[in-house]
Order: structure tokens, then sequence, then C-alpha cells
């Protein structure tokens, strides 16, 4: 039950909604932009409709999974290693040969049914800093860390904090190269239209 749960996760996660919603438009996403299929990169090459509606999968992808395990009957360090199953489904998705996104909006997705009062409390600190600064980057590095934070400072068990671990190691493992793009000063900022990657 439990390894049927973790890889329905995984293929869940796996479903490539920014590449496969581009590709109706002729357009290959992992080839312009940052090269990511998330919805940041979406927005800079299709507009926001697209990119709202792949936000809105990729953070439903997460949560349903959460949801899916859940109703399975799992719990406690399960149902984390689901989120992160979810997780790593998007990040090195198998209909993408192994290649994916960065997991922001999945992780916050399975946060949202994991504890929702973390999740909430960390979203307006991302969206601030991402309207702050302007870099997309910069808000999910932020929230990442602050979710682990807020984890931690609310008492939540360890099995929890320990999964919001994992997924903001994660979230900046696959920005490593907005890192040095932000430490270089030449990471995109929110809004600017596509150009190949760089
Ligand atoms: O959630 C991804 C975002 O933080 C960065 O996206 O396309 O600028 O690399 P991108």
């Amino acid at each position: 039950m439990e390894l049927a749960a973790l890889l329905l996760a995984y293929l869940f996660g796996a479903i490539p909604a920014g590449a496969w919603l581009a590709r109706g438009y002729g357009v290959d996403i992992q080839k312009v932009g940052s090269g990511n299929i998330g919805a940041t990169n979406v927005l800079r090459t299709l507009g926001a409709g697209p990119a709202l509606l792949v936000a809105a999968f990729d953070v439903l992808k997460g949560g349903i999974a959460v949801l899916v395990a859940r109703w399975m009957g799992l719990e406690g360090p399960l149902l984390g290693g689901v989120a992160v199953a979810a997780v790593l489904g998007h990040n090195y998705s198998v209909f993408l040969r192994f290649t994916g996104g960065k997991g922001v909006a999945t992780s916050f997705g399975t946060l949202l049914f994991l504890d929702p009062g973390v999740a909430l409390l960390t979203f307006p600190v991302g969206v601030l800093t991402m309207f702050l600064t302007r870099f997309v980057s910069a808000g999910s590095l932020v929230g990442g860390a602050t979710a682990v934070v807020l984890a931690f400072a609310m008492g939540r068990p360890l099995w929890l904090v320990a999964t919001v671990g994992l997924l903001a190691g994660l979230i900046f493992w696959t920005h490593r190269e907005n890192i040095r793009r932000l430490q270089q000063g030449s990471e995109r900022r929110l809004g600017e239209k596509a150009t190949p990657p760089r």
C-alpha cells in the first residue's frame, strides 16, 4: 500500500502541465527563457492565462497526492514521503526523460494539505519577497527557508520539519542556476519576456 501510494504520488507529480500546455502552443518550454516547465517560465513565454493554469495544476497535483495518500491510510513520515515523491516527480519527470521543474508550486500544494497553518503563513512571505525584489526565484528561496523556520518554531513534529526541510533543500538545489544568476545580476525579473536560455 505504502509503495503504491509513493509511486502514485511520483507519477501524479510527474505530469508536466507546463511542458504539455506549451507544446499545445507549439512551444518547447524547455528551450525558451529559463528552460523551466513551471508557471514563471510559462508566464514569460505564453502570458498570464496559461501561467495561471499551470500554477493551479502544479499546486493541485501536490495537494491531491497528499490527499489520496491520506485516504489510502498513510500518515506521519509516510505522508511526508509522499509529498517528497510528488515533488521528485515534478522535478525529474518520467514523461520528460527525468528532467522537469523546480518544485515550488508542487511543494506548496503538498504543504497546504500536510500543514495548512505553515503553508498559509509561508505564502505571503514568499509573495512579498517576489514583488519587492521582482525575482520569482528570490520569493521561492525565501519561501522555502521560511517554511522550515515556521515548521520548527511552531513546534511541528520532527517528521514534518524534516519533510519541509527536504522540500526546501530540493528547492535550493533546483534553483542553483537562479542563485548563480542572482549573484551575477543576470536573473530575469518578473514580467520580463522570454529569451533563449542563459
Ligand atoms: O518556481 C520557479 C521560480 O522560482 C523560478 O523560475 O523560470 O525564473 O527559473 P525561473
